[in-house]
């Protein structure tokens, strides 16, 4: 088989992320490598993202400089292609087609195990017609079709980092006003545990040890159990949580009407789930959130917090916060701010309102002024960051496990990651990749931390977990 080289460029969220790592699974079966210049790619891949105006601009702008790429190609025997995958296909197909005539291929998140056949079909294509500069019909998939893609894709060979994700559930149901993920990715569906697990058993033979389950609303998660009952995420995690191999579990995007109580239990009760969550709330007034269709109110996400710490007192929160929504007036910014003051963020992602055709947010009256936005968006974010360097502060002193990740920048420095999800600088042999270490914390920025190995200091080995 002849080798070819694939470059992929990857936009948007861990799911896109995942999803990048299993086209490269299934193009690998086909003789590509993957390569980090594009110049001299066989294959580019964009797998793009939706979600905010500025993310999916960044697809036409990649997409100008790939084009004297492709027409430098044009008369070659073995064509470039280009294949753009991901949320902006899926919601402008058509569009892309327009703008970009040098496009091969477009298709969604859920018809990439059809990678091959639209390939050869592709391939085929720019074959017969060499000019770039003529429009061809190129090859869609925009299908959400009622085969499941896991089922068709193969196993992973990769080597493995320290970290790996693990699709578990895929889609959404939800449909907050203002996101365009449930018209993106589709419906809801879980995977079933047996799935997920011979999926993580492999990533730990292939060197993982901490292992993040993914999902749009991963709390939604309820897939075929291995004793043929539904399994929650409770179940899930208990049972991921039983393969030796595995050192560290975390789950993400949570929504707040999927916290269970088991799962809030959990937390106290697993050692191997981190103390670590990622709990968006998007707004503290209770009027933007019904807006928003969010279907809770602030007081129930703060119980939510107050429970969960009532089970695991150190556990650290992170959130995604939205400010401008349409109809969002100061008494309901502040009403953020206050929430963000009781709960104490150690790390958050925040966010204007962005519009999305086609969501219901998009047609509401009282849309914001882009200034406002921004101011709002400012304040909030003085006050995110000013948690999240309090948090990483109140790690000094403290001797935490640190799961070694790679290599840092200076000689002898290795980068690893904290139970609370903080990355940590540190002097240690460079053959440690994957393994957990104790080390003593010296220093905090916003962005990370430093430190030195316990033992180094003579320092027995307390665990925080
Ligand atoms: N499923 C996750 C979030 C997925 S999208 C959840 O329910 O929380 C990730 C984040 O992008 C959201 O939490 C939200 O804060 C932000 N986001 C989504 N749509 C947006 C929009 N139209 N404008 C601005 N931010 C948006
Ligand atoms: Fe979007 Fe809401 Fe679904 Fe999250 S829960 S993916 S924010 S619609
Ligand atoms: Fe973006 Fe799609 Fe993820 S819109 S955030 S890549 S689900």
């Amino acid at each position: 088989m002849n080798t070819k080289n694939l470059f992929i460029k990857t936009y948007g969220c861990q799911m896109n992320v995942y999803d990048s790592d299993r086209m490269a699974d299934v193009l690998a079966d086909r003789g590509y490598q993957q390569t980090d210049d594009m110049s001299t790619a066989d294959m580019i891949l964009i797998n793009t993202c939706h979600i905010r105006e500025k993310a999916s601009e960044k697809l036409f702008s990649e997409l100008g400089r790939i084009k004297p790429l492709k027409e430098n190609r044009a008369e070659d025997k073995d064509p470039l292609i280009i294949a753009i995958a991901g949320c902006v296909a899926q919601a402008e197909g058509e569009e892309i087609k327009r703008r970009s005539p040098i496009v091969d291929i477009v298709f969604g998140p859920q018809t990439y195990h059809r990678l091959p056949e639209m390939l050869e079909r592709a391939e085929r294509a720019a074959l017969k017609k060499g000019n770039p500069r003529k429009s061809r019909k190129g090859v869609f998939d925009l299908e959400f079709p009622t085969e499941s893609k896991f089922d068709f894709l193969p196993e992973t060979k990769k080597k493995q980092g320290a970290s790996s994700f693990v699709s578990i559930q895929e889609g959404c149901d939800k449909f907050c006003t203002f996101c365009c993920v449930p018209y993106t990715r589709g419906a809801e569906l879980s995977r079933p545990a047996a799935d997920i697990i011979a999926e993580t058993q492999n990533l730990t033979n292939l060197d993982a040890r901490e292992i993040i389950l993914l999902g749009q609303n991963v709390n939604a998660y309820h897939g075929k159990g291995l004793n043929g009952n539904e399994w929650n995420l409770t179940d899930l995690i208990r049972g991921v949580a039983k393969l030796p191999q595995v050192e560290r579990i975390r789950y993400t995007t949570s929504h707040p009407r999927d916290m269970t109580d088991d799962l809030l239990v959990l937390h106290g009760s697993e050692p191997k789930l981190m103390p670590y969550l990622h709990l968006p709330v998007q707004s503290g007034s209770d009027r933007i959130l019904q807006t928003m269709n969010r279907k809770h109110t602030a007081k129930h996400y703060l119980s939510i917090i107050e429970t969960l710490k009532k089970h695991r007192p150190d556990i650290a929160l992170s959130s995604d916060f939205i400010v401008g929504f349409p109809g969002e007036t100061d008494a309901d910014f502040r009403a953020t701010m206050e929430l963000v003051e009781a709960v104490g963020y150690a790390q958050a992602y925040s966010f204007t309102y962005s519009v999305r055709p086609g969501t219901p947010g998009a047609l509401m009256d009282d849309q914001i002024p882009e200034e406002v936005k921004s101011e709002r968006l400012y304040e909030l974010q003085t006050l995110l960051k000013a948690q999240q360097l309090r948090h990483n502060k109140s790690m000094i002193g403290r001797t935490l496990p640190i799961l070694i990740e790679k290599p840092g920048r200076e000689a002898g420095q290795m980068i690893g990651r904290t139970p609370y999800n903080q990355s940590v600088y540190f002097d240690y042999p460079s053959n440690s990749l994957g393994q957990t270490v104790d080390v003593a914390i010296t220093d905090a920025g916003l962005n990370s931390l430093a430190g030195h190995y316990a033992a180094d200091l003579g320092k027995e080995t307390p665990i925080a977990c």
